[in-house]
């Protein structure tokens, strides 16, 4: 399968919105505006095969040492062929490049992110602004069962 890893440019916000729609109605995947994603454009990578996006994912910084691993999304039925894996190794070298030292992620696959060599973290640990900026307009906030995950990179 000829997957190409690369960095997604505005004109394909509507495909990854098209992508991430049945996560985020089931409140696994955070809802993210077009304007937010626009914003925030230059911290994703798109994996596409025939020039479909098949997947996705966000480095979001927080500090001069912490990253976020945001967005992870791969299209159903392209599960299971390292898609994932590969995005998570983009945001793990753009992180080291950029100087970030720690990845977290808020997520429920649990045997995903272990296998990646993440650790269990108590959630007391994110960052405030990740509460406030982001799980507060979950909805599933406060009662939510996601795990977190950290990994110096
Ligand atoms: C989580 C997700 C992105 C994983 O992507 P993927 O492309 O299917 O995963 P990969 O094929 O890259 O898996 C990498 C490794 O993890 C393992 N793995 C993947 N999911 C696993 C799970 N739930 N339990 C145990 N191992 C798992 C794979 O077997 C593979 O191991 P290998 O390297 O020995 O072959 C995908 O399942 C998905 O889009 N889920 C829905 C959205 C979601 O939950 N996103 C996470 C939000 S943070």
């Amino acid at each position: 399968m000829d997957i190409v890893y690369k960095k997604p440019t505005l004109l394909d916000i509507k495909n990854m919105q098209k992508l991430v729609k049945p996560e985020v109605d089931k409140g696994i995947i955070l809802y993210r505006s077009d304007d937010e994603m626009a914003m925030n454009i230059r911290s994703y990578f798109v994996a596409e095969l025939n020039k479909e996006i098949v997947g996705f994912c966000a480095l979001q910084i927080y500090s001069i040492k912490l990253g976020e691993i945001r967005s992870l999304i791969v299209k159903d039925g392209l599960r299971g062929k390292n898609i994932g894996k590969n995005l998570i190794t983009c945001i793990e070298k753009e992180g080291k490049e950029l100087g970030v030292e720690e990845l977290f992620s808020l997520t429920y696959e649990r045997g995903f992110f272990e296998k990646l060599g993440y650790q269990e973290i108590d959630k007391d640990k994110l960052p405030e602004q990740k509460i406030w900026a982001d799980c507060i307009k979950c909805k599933l906030f406060p009662i939510c069962k996601e795990i977190a995950f950290i990994k110096a990179i």
